[in-house]
């Protein structure tokens, strides 16, 4: 992990004093970093079944792409929902205006794709372009589905898979890729990626309601004030209708 930030650094770095800085914002500390993690353990696990020794360079350089992915998406994503802060700092579009973020967004999508071709491999190349392609899907879902109080949980489900564990399912699929896995553990670890990904964003949209802004190190509450109603909104809305879509009538959310 700690040679995947160094490398991010220079990957994103080397060009351009902006996006120096721009790296330093978003490479610095305060990311979780699950998903790199997420492409590493499963790379040792599938390692271990194809009985290799150690993991190779392309699941390192793998997890390098999926965090850069990932941090292209959340650029963009903070100059969508007009957020100034993440991972406890100031963000991109907060330091640099709207203009240089869209720019540094592209650049991290256009430097990952790169990588991504040169790690030749076909399948990976597939897996992964059609993450990009879901991230435009799930955002446009969710902006068509903004205070709509008859969302259903399916909806959300789907919304959320495109959004957050799509990317995380095809990290687990493409880092079995390069353990030579059958398409039997293949398919077993894309679904593996899909569940754990669905979870995560559940209980992403559980802490927007819970936690304090410190804690999550961006502004709490952003879903219900931006009208995004989430699992949490929906599970009340089943129980109490009325009561529900009262208090966002209060709140002029509907
Ligand atoms: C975070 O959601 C957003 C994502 C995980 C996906 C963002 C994707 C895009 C902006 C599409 C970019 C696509 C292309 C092709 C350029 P959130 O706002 O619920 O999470 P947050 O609370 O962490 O901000
Ligand atoms: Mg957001």
């Amino acid at each position: 992990m700690d040679t995947m930030n160094q490398n991010l650094r220079h990957i994103v770095g080397d060009r351009h004093p902006m996006l120096l800085a721009a790296a330093d914002q978003i490479f610095g500390a305060g990311g979780k970093k699950l998903r790199p993690m997420v492409v590493l353990l499963m790379a040792r696990a599938t390692a271990e079944m194809a009985g290799l020794s150690n993991i190779v360079a392309y699941h390192r350089r793998l997890a390098e792409i999926i965090e850069m992915i990932h941090t292209a998406s959340l650029v963009h994503d903070d100059v969508l929902d007009d957020c100034s802060t993440r991972r406890g700092k100031d963000t991109v579009n907060t330091l640099y205006g709207t203009r240089v973020a869209v720019l540094v967004g592209d650049f991290l999508f256009a430097q990952s794709s790169w990588y991504l071709a040169n790690l030749d491999n076909l399948e990976v190349i597939k897996l992964i372009s059609q993450v990009i392609a879901d991230f435009a899907n799930g955002e446009i879902s969710q902006a068509a589905s903004l205070f709509d109080t008859e969302i259903t949980l399916d909806t959300y489900l789907d919304k959320s898979f495109y959004k957050t564990a799509s990317l995380i399912a095809a990290s687990c699929r493409s880092s079995a890729v390069f353990s030579g896995m059958s398409p039997e553990v293949k398919e077993a670890m894309y679904d593996y990626g899909k569940h754990l990904g669905l979870a995560f964003q559940v209980v992403d949209d559980i802490l927007d309601f819970t936690q304090t802004s410190e804690q999550l190190g961006k502004p709490q509450g952003q879903d219900l004030a931006s009208g995004n109603l989430t699992a949490p909104v929906i599970f009340a809305l089943r129980n109490s209708p009325e009561l529900v879509r009262t208090q966002l009538r209060y709140l002029h959310l509907v």
